[in-house]
């Protein structure tokens, strides 16, 4: 099959940024030619690597539900992660989770071998939607719809204005749905705690066009289908 040399590098687990450095720096070549155009259409057999034949291997995309007390890495000498939920085979160099949830924080959590999305669906520049569902202390009112959708400024930067839906509100506490577009270290928690209603607890429900499975109970995975995965690339311009 005829694919661009970028697409094949990406597919032996870089990213596609990755590839046309290692194109631009010469390290690729084909048939003892070094290859100059990253978008150059070939076979992957006829592709080199510094001297070693590129082994592209089919990316696999994957849906988990992450409970809590696991850990949104690849490994971890202590805790259990969430590379640890997915079989062997799938265990395989390249694969990881897309951007991070804290370690008490459940839900979606989306693993690739695909660097490109991974990479584009956590740039602020792409602006891919992240939605959780959020429990938290006290009323929640209008006024902080109001404060999300303006953009809070925390101690450090300015969130970007985001989608605060309440659900549920009473003194006992509120539940609501928060969409945003960056991903922060604990920006959900502290943007809740700027207007004075700390987290209870946070799940993510929805990356871009990607839902979490309701069949998922907490630990499983799934494949994505292939419209979740066209239209995750088409969000983010791939
Ligand atoms: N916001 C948080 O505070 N934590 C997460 O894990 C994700 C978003």
């Amino acid at each position: 099959m005829l694919q661009r040399v970028d697409k094949w590098l990406g597919m032996s687990g870089m990213s596609r940024s990755e590839a046309r450095r290692c194109v631009a720096a010469g390290r690729v070549t084909r048939g003892g030619e070094v290859v100059r155009d990253a978008g150059l259409r070939v076979e992957a057999e006829e592709l080199r690597l510094d001297g070693a034949p590129v082994r592209a291997e089919e990316q696999l995309y994957v849906m988990v539900n992450k409970p809590a007390g696991v850990v949104t890495a690849t490994e971890d000498s202590r805790l259990p992660t969430v590379m640890d939920l997915l079989p062997k085979a799938m265990r395989r160099k390249g694969m990881g989770p897309v951007g991070r949830l804290d370690r008490d924080v459940t839900g979606l959590v989306l693993m690739t071998t695909d660097g490109e999305l991974a990479h584009r669906l956590i740039s602020p520049k792409r602006k891919a939607e992240k939605a959780y569902i959020a429990a938290c202390e006290g009323t929640l009112d209008e006024g902080d719809v109001r404060a999300f959708a303006q953009g809070l400024a925390l101690s450090d930067f300015t969130a970007k204005p985001a989608r605060l839906e309440i659900l549920a509100s009473g003194r006992e506490g509120s539940t609501a749905r928060v969409t945003l577009t960056e991903g922060k270290f604990h920006q959900v928690k502290r943007m809740f705690a700027a207007v004075g209603h700390p987290l209870r607890s946070l799940s993510r429900e929805r990356i871009g066009c990607v839902r979490l499975d309701p069949a998922l109970e907490a630990g499983q995975y799934r494949a994505l289908k292939a419209d979740e995965i066209a239209g995750l690339k088409a969000q983010v311009g791939l």
